[in-house]
């Protein structure tokens, strides 16, 4: 017996994005975005579901909040949708959207829930993707705009900021693999992203921070421990590589304005689009780094493997820990290396976990609780660990589990149920019910840690 125990003032939450939960694809003016169009498109979601509707978040707000108010949080991390702020993309600004916005902020803060939103969590507006879209340059003004307008609207009421969701998944998933919106698959079109991306979080820091220069801004990268997968040296160097290009990509940039030593013969500068000067444009010292986490990644060398950029090779998932549902394979451990390696090699950064859960599919009994103890048992494993890396000197100031409520799982559509509370999509009132790991996850925050 023990105790699992965080320091104090410790932030506990939930995460979710606003195309995963809102619904209201078409209300209030609101533009269409590239997930809009990408789920009305037959044969590109599970079951054809779409977030037309998903957990009617737009209009139930005040349900979301009794529920974080249940499970005694004090931190939310949501997202502002882009087409709904500015429906074509740029130019005017949505009055609406942004009184909606300030409406949900203010509930919270009056809850007593930190209000941490990100600017962007895949919904770009159509009309953006339809001038290009991410490999186009000149993204990077246009979300510097979007983000001045978010800054000027909600700045006097919101002290932190997360600028990008998971820069690495939506320029991979959406413009090399195709199975994110908007769906394409070009090697050249995704290596252009990935730099104008890296543009965009430089110039909309810098446009925040002249709005708002004590706001506190972030940006919620998706990170993975990479282990070799073998016993060779190529495997360990193979393994390095991929963590330089999966997890440093949008970090390393940032804060030294450089880009990682990802591929053998270096960044592929010109197929990227790199221009002289542009490596002090991407430089952001940005005031907290978010970690969304879900698991390891094992690697082994494949030579040409990487799309011939000689990257590395991902092999298959680590086979030793148990499977949600979604397949991902549970290793607490993987939190304890990220958070523990990234403190080591950037001097110890101020670090909130932004993401980290897990998909099990249990519903209702016939009392109508929900035995869902796998995921807490998950929780259980995740935050002993991020406890020790904590002892062991990291910084980290929050956690929020993905995700308050099951809601759209991209493109697995409403298969994959990730959230603290279950969602009844039947229905067209969308009623919440709090699972028996959300009264748990209620009983950590309040206490600030557990029995072990
Ligand atoms: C992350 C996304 C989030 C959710 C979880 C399961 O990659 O940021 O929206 O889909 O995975």
């Amino acid at each position: 017996m023990g105790r699992v125990s965080f320091p104090e003032g410790f932030r506990w939450g939930t995460a979710t994005a606003s195309y995963q939960i809102e619904g209201a694809w078409r209300e209030d003016g609101k533009g269409e975005s590239i997930w809009d169009r990408f789920t009305h498109t037959p044969g590109r979601i599970k079951s054809e579901d779409t977030g037309d509707v998903a957990c009617d978040s737009y209009h139930r707000g005040d349900a979301d909040i009794a529920l974080m108010r249940e499970m005694n949080l004090n931190s939310y991390r949501f997202s502002l949708a882009w087409p709904r702020i500015m429906p074509s993309g740029s130019g005017e600004v949505s009055s609406k959207a942004l009184d909606h916005y300030r409406r949900v902020v203010d509930a919270l803060l009056d809850a007593g829930i930190r209000p941490l939103p990100t600017l962007y969590h895949w919904d770009l507006p159509q009309a953006l993707e339809d001038r290009g879209g991410w490999p186009e340059r000149d993204m990077a003004g246009r979300f510097a705009d979007y983000a001045d307008a978010c800054m000027r609207a909600l700045g006097d009421r919101v002290d932190q900021w997360s600028i990008f969701n998971e820069p690495a998944i939506f320029t991979l998933m959406g413009y090399l693999a195709g199975i994110h919106a908007p769906g394409r698959q070009d090697l050249d079109d995704f290596l252009r992203a990935t730099h104008t991306v890296n543009l965009a979080q430089g110039e909309a820091f810098r446009a925040m921070k002249a709005s708002r220069g004590d706001a506190l801004v972030g940006t919620a990268f998706s990170m993975s421990p990479c282990e070799p997968g073998g016993d060779a040296e190529a495997d360990a160097e193979a393994a390095e590589r991929w963590h330089g290009f999966v997890n440093l990509w949008y970090l390393e940039p940032a804060l030294r304005g450089r880009y990682p030593d990802a591929f053998v013969d270096g960044p592929p500068l010109e197929r990227m689009g790199v221009r002289d000067g542009d490596m002090e444009l991407v430089r952001a010292p940005l005031d907290w780094l978010g970690i969304n986490l879900y698991t390891r990644t094992c690697v082994e060398h494949r030579e040409g493997a990487g799309w011939g950029l000689d990257a590395a090779h991902v092999g298959p998932p680590g086979e030793e820990g148990p499977r949600t549902h979604f397949g991902w394979e549970v290793w607490p451990d993987a939190l304890y290396d990220m958070v523990t390696r990234i403190t080591r090699d950037y001097d110890r950064p101020v670090i909130e976990i932004t993401e980290n859960g897990c998909s099990y599919s249990q519903g209702p009994d016939a009392s109508g609780r929900i035995h869902d103890t796998e995921r807490i048992d998950f929780f259980r494993g995740y935050l002993a660990a991020l406890a020790r890396a904590i002892e062991g000197g990291a910084d980290v100031r929050g956690y929020h589990a993905w995700t308050l409520l099951d809601n759209f799982e991209w493109a697995e559509g409403y298969e994959q149920r990730f959230g603290l509370t279950w969602v009844d999509f039947d229905q067209p009132e969308r009623p919440r019910t709090l699972k028996e790991s959300g009264r748990w996850y209620g009983t950590v925050a309040a206490e600030n840690g557990f029995e072990i």
